[in-house]
Order: structure tokens, then sequence, then C-alpha cells
């Protein structure tokens, strides 16, 4: 399996993966309904061109999985973090993660941050054995505030924000 930079040839896969990975959460209960609507692939042109967009291709070399980031000073903000349903629990996210990690590390940026679900599996408990602990209140950024609160807005509860700090 291999972790490599998107490509243009990449964008129109990211979609069809997003709306793949929903599917996890069937199994949960999280309505799938806000969860539905995914970023077109020309919402992945900003992070394509400023290097922050990344996949990991199946045994056919086509994307099964992709990060997609926003990077702003020290800060890698994760935007999107998705593998296809069947590539799911095969050691594949963490690969990919622990891949974009090593790379803000190696780039000297100070934290990377996400927001999630708490208590999903896949999602918060997950984030915290790679590192991530939540956001204290206190301290948490303006714009990962205004990020939850979208979220709430779109019915989507149980939501947190968590840093890693490299
Ligand atoms: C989150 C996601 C990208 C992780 O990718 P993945 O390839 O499934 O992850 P891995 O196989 O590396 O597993 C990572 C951890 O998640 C857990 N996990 C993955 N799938 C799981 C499942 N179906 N049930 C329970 N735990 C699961 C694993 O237990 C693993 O931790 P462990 O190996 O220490 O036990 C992927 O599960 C996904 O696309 N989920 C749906 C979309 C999503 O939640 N995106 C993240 C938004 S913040």
């Amino acid at each position: 399996m291999i972790v490599r930079l998107a490509t243009e040839a990449d964008l129109p896969r990211l979609p069809e993966i997003e709306l793949s990975a929903v599917d996890a959460f069937l199994t949960t209960s999280i309505p799938p309904g806000p969860l539905s609507t995914v970023t077109p692939a020309e919402g992945w042109r900003d992070a394509l061109e400023h290097g922050t967009l990344w996949v990991i291709d199946g045994q056919q070399g086509t994307p099964v999985g992709f990060l997609g980031a926003h990077r702003d000073r020290g800060e890698l903000h994760i935007l999107e973090f998705d593998v296809e349903v069947g590539h799911q629990g095969k050691g594949l996210g963490r690969l990919l993660l622990n891949h974009v990690i090593a790379w803000a590390r190696a780039e000297g940026l100070s934290e990377v941050t996400l927001t999630t679900f708490r208590s999903i599996a896949w999602n918060g408990p997950f984030y915290g054995k790679m590192g991530f602990v939540e956001i204290p209140d206190a301290d948490m950024p303006r714009h990962l505030a205004d990020t939850l609160k979208a979220e709430r807005a779109r019915n989507l509860e149980e939501r947190c924000a968590m840093w890693l700090i490299l």
C-alpha cells in the first residue's frame, strides 16, 4: 500500500471514497443524512495545489482512501479523512495518518487539528491512540469553535475538536 500526494487525476475519486466511507456509520446511532453531503472533486483543488492532499492506493493503484488538510502558519487542520468502506479496519487509515503526521513534523509545524465524533471507535478513541487530545475550551482556536458551531447547525452532535501537539 502506497501513501502519496494526490494528483489531478485522483480528484474525481475523492467524492466516491467519501460517500462510501459514510457507510461506516450505518452501525451507529449517528444519522447518515448530514454526513452524506460530500465535498465535490473541485473542492479539493486548493489542498492539491498546496500539497496537503494525500491518497492511499489500493492493490490496483487506485486510491481507496484520502486525507485532505489545510495548512495555516504552524497548524495542519485535517478537513477530511476517509477510507472506502470495504477497505476500512485493515490498518490503512493508521498508515495514512502516520504519514501525514510525520510530514507535518518534518515541515516543522506545531500541531495537527481536527473535529470528530467523540466516542465512535474509529474517530475520537482512534485519534486518542494516535496521541491526539481534546482541546480544552480555554485553548480552543476561533476557527475550530466556528467549525463545531457549524457542525451543530447541521445536526451533528457529540462532536469535539482535538489536536496533536508535535
Ligand atoms: C476513520 C477511517 C479513515 C480510519 O481508516 P481505517 O482504515 O478504517 O483505520 P484502521 O484500520 O487503521 O483502524 C484505525 C482504528 O480504528 C478502529 N476501527 C476501524 N474500523 C473500525 C470498525 N468498523 N469498528 C471498530 N473500530 C474500527 C480500529 O480498531 C483501529 O484501531 P486499533 O487498530 O488500534 O484497534 C475510516 O474508518 C473511515 O473512513 N471511517 C468513516 C469516515 C470517518 O469517520 N472519517 C474520519 C472523520 S474525523
